[in-house]
């Protein structure tokens, strides 16, 4: 319920909502996200037009990036003073509206999750070398602790696990580079100069000079001008998982995700994502065994301090996404 003596949002907090939400990750920065605003809610809306039905055929992915987004939302309403509360498929009738945000009457003080929002800006995918200096188990508790605040755990591998891991990605690696599908896919994404959605060439990092916890989302491409670097040897890599495999679960990782990246970017973290061994069904079973038999990985995520500055992506204006505000 709108309590009618509370103004409703203004052009700035529209722009500011919006805008933020924008910033979360998506699979090759599709940004497959719509908002629609009325009143104090805001829907999230899936964009199937940015879908990726070669690399993500159960809709996986796209609903992880829009629960990022909503999470995002929830931040920037924090950040404006609206306690929050939210709902997942509001409206059988428009099933492609995934999350509706219901922002509160303003607070004082803010909300606490209004401190992530100096993050939001600061947080990128980092594709290069971490530094040899281990995370604090202080810090990586954290880390979890704002996964399971949106209903998703993360699994830390240890060295062992993350050699098996490292495997499967090599595994999955060979795969995608005799798929053409994906390839075709990839090329219409991936490298380049970039002004608004997809993964410039800039942003994709070194290749590492030897064999590493490492995607190269370029693979099958021409990449002689990427330059090479040493990556960690023991990389720090963590499985973001789930109960179940369904929407709204999927939403809750995204939701997850980005909790846990805003809190790792606090402390000056970065993370990069191994997916590629999720994007098959036999290798995201292996990977479950590494984990837990009874849990569903969503995320496979490598978070270390960075040892470059990294490039990044571009977003789309805003107002290009805002499709209604009544
Ligand atoms: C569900 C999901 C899967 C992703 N998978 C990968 C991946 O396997 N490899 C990778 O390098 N980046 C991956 N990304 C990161 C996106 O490429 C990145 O979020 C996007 O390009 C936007 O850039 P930013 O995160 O720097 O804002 C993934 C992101 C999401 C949300």
């Amino acid at each position: 319920m709108v309590d009618h003596r509370e103004p409703l949002l203004t052009a700035d907090e529209v722009g500011i909502l919006v805008s933020s939400a924008a910033t979360a990750p998506s699979m090759h920065n599709t940004q497959p996200w719509r908002f629609e605003v009325s009143g104090r809610t805001v829907d999230v809306i899936l964009d199937e037009e940015r879908s990726l039905p070669a690399e993500d055929r159960a809709g996986r992915m796209i609903l992880i990036g829009l629960g990022a987004a909503t999470f995002n939302l929830r931040v920037a309403a924090a950040m404006l003073g609206h306690e929050t509360t939210f709902a997942t498929y509001p409206d059988p009738d428009r099933p492609e509206i995934v999350a509706r945000v219901f922002l509160g009457g303003r607070q004082s003080p803010a909300p606490p999750l209004g401190a992530l929002y100096g993050e939001l800006r600061r947080r990128h995918t980092y594709r290069g070398p971490m530094l040899a200096i281990d995370v604090s188990a202080r810090v990586l508790s954290l880390i979890s602790s704002s996964a399971r605040a949106e209903g998703a755990d993360l699994c830390w591998l240890d060295r062992n696990s993350s050699r098996d891991l490292v495997r499967i990605l090599r595994e999955a690696d060979e795969l995608d580079l005799h798929d053409e599908d994906r390839l075709i896919e990839r090329g219409r994404w991936i490298g380049g100069d970039r002004s608004e959605d997809g993964v410039p060439e800039h942003a994709l990092g070194p290749l590492p000079a030897r064999p590493a916890a490492f995607r190269n989302l370029s693979a099958g491409f021409d990449d002689q001008s990427r330059s090479a670097g040493v990556f960690e040897v023991e990389p720090r890599i963590a499985v973001l998982c789930t109960g179940e495999d369904r929407g709204s679960e999927w939403l809750r990782a995204g939701m997850a995700l980005q909790h846990a990246l805003l809190t790792a970017t606090s402390y000056g973290l970065a993370a990069s994502f191994l997916n590629q061994v999720l994007e098959y069904v036999d290798l995201r079973s292996r990977v479950r065994d590494l984990v837990d038999r009874t849990v569903r990985p969503q995320m496979v995520i490598r978070i270390g301090y960075p040892a470059m500055t990294s490039g990044t992506t571009p977003r789309r204006p805003w107002q290009q996404t805002l499709a209604d505000w009544k």
